[in-house]
């Protein structure tokens, strides 16, 4: 029999008086995807805080593989598999696309805190990047960046004369926006 990646059991997020989150038992299968959905404050953001290492849980396991994930921190849990995305992105718009993977990969591989860890030089990460950009069939997309879109998008909006400077400022602002999901 095959084993859930994912067992949820009995997990509950209470605030105060308010229970965000109501004893909720999921197993999720290898390969299997799942969708969670309910209207605002149903408790979807919580429930994903709650597994990605955000948020404890008042009540309740979270078990990854057969271990228990409960309460781990998030960049803990990070590395045993788990991460949540944001429904805004936080990238850095003067980089490329590969040099955005790069630094991804740098910290995950513990070398971006080491002395003259110059990303620019390391071949293998480079390597690596190319390879998740190509798996996810955007790697003609790697020498791009955002900041040159956005200035794209300026001076289009310039010739068509509508004032474009600001939008362009507005999207580079909500781009570094965190937004809770
Ligand atoms: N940090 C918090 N403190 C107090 N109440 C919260 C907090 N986060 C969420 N809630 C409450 O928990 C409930 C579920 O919210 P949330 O998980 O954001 O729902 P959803 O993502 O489905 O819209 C709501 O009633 C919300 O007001
Ligand atoms: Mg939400």
């Amino acid at each position: 029999m095959t084993n859930p990646v994912l067992t949820i059991a009995n997990l509950t997020k209470r605030f105060g008086g308010v229970t965000a989150v109501s004893d909720i038992n999921l197993d999720v299968m290898p390969k299997e995807t799942i969708a969670i959905i309910g209207p605002n404050g149903a408790g979807k953001t919580t429930f994903y805080n709650m597994v990605s290492g955000r948020m404890q849980p008042t009540e309740g396991t979270i078990m990854l593989d057969g271990k228990d994930i409960t309460g781990l921190p998030p960049h803990k849990i990070s590395r045993l598999g788990v991460s949540r995305s944001f429904q805004i992105n936080n990238i850095f718009p003067e980089m490329t696309v590969q040099e955005n993977v790069e630094v991804v990969l740098s910290a995950y591989h513990g070398h971006s805190r080491k002395l003259f860890n110059i990303a620019s030089r390391n071949t293998a990460i480079q390597h690596e990047a190319v390879g998740f950009l190509k798996r996810l069939g955007i790697d003609s997309l790697k020498a791009t960046c955002r900041s040159d879109q956005l200035r794209r998008q300026a001076i289009a909006g310039d010739r068509h004369g509508a004032g474009n400077t600001t939008q362009a400022g507005t999207a580079g602002r909500a781009n570094s926006r965190d937004d809770s999901g």
